[in-house]
């Protein structure tokens, strides 16, 4: 497994190359806007398209060997509209088996918290930094993570959420382009730029849910909880009655 620092010095240098030189700047919309609040149907057809043409990127995409162990691609899927966009580490087994994000135990769990939230999962966008699984459910190596990232950005870009929730240090370290750890990142926002002339987009890292599940102690449900009622007050949506204690 390569260590860490490795995979977060070679991402940290490829982005900052990518903003010096194509003006690459990480930017800064619970639920879905009702239908009057939507642009128009032109503008959610486009998105729909454009989000259909990279998923089938995605599934034609060879970049890196990953490509050629997977089952299924993962590109990704949610309300073209999505208020809020859940990006994890990358597909598991039953993500690779189903060809959908967030479909195993970890995704179980975050269907949880979105529902906690007051929140559906159609409402959401969820994605990941990898679109296929490394074998072994293995960290993200510097090479895929450059590979594919553009995936992502791209989706950001067209969905234009209000809020990013960055699940566990993989898609926060990669998305904030930053080394801090995950416990010193959570609970607070930050900014993420997807582009010059944009506003940023906030950003929340939290927990991963696999991470919950392997330590599924009271205290960490707490954290995880806590910064997700900062999502939730942050979209100006009433924390659920029954989970505000
Ligand atoms: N973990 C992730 O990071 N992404 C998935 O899609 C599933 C599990």
């Amino acid at each position: 497994m390569e260590k860490d620092v490795d995979i977060d010095k070679v991402v940290r240098q490829h982005l900052e190359m990518e903003q010096f030189f194509s003006g690459f700047s990480l930017k800064g919309k619970a639920g879905t806007p009702e239908p009057q609040q939507q642009e128009n149907n032109m503008a959610n057809a486009e998105k729909v398209a454009e989000l259909e043409k990279i998923a089938e990127e995605v599934h034609q995409c060879r970049k890196c060997p990953l490509g050629s162990l997977r089952t299924n691609a993962v590109p990704g899927e949610g309300n073209p509209n999505a208020r809020v966009m859940f990006v994890g580490e990358g597909p598991g087994a039953d993500e690779d088996a189903q060809g959908r994000p967030f479909v195993g135990r970890a995704g179980q769990l975050l269907d949880k918290v979105i529902s906690a939230m007051g929140l559906k999962r159609s409402e959401v966008f969820i994605g990941n930094i990898l679109k296929c699984r490394p074998p072994g459910n293995r960290d993200p190596r510097a090479d895929e993570i450059i590979n594919c990232l553009p995936y992502l950005q791209r989706q950001i870009e067209i969905i234009e959420p209000e809020i990013i929730v960055a699940l566990g240090a993989h898609a926060a370290k990669t998305l904030l382009n930053t080394t801090k750890p995950i416990g010193e990142l959570r609970g607070q926002f930050h900014e993420y730029y997807s582009g010059i002339g944009r506003p940023p987009i906030k950003l929340m890292p939290t927990y991963h849910t696999a991470y919950l599940l392997r330590n599924y102690s009271p205290e960490n449900r707490r954290r995880v909880w806590e910064d997700m009622k900062k999502v939730i007050t942050e979209l100006g949506l009433p924390i659920p009655e029954h989970q505000k204690g």
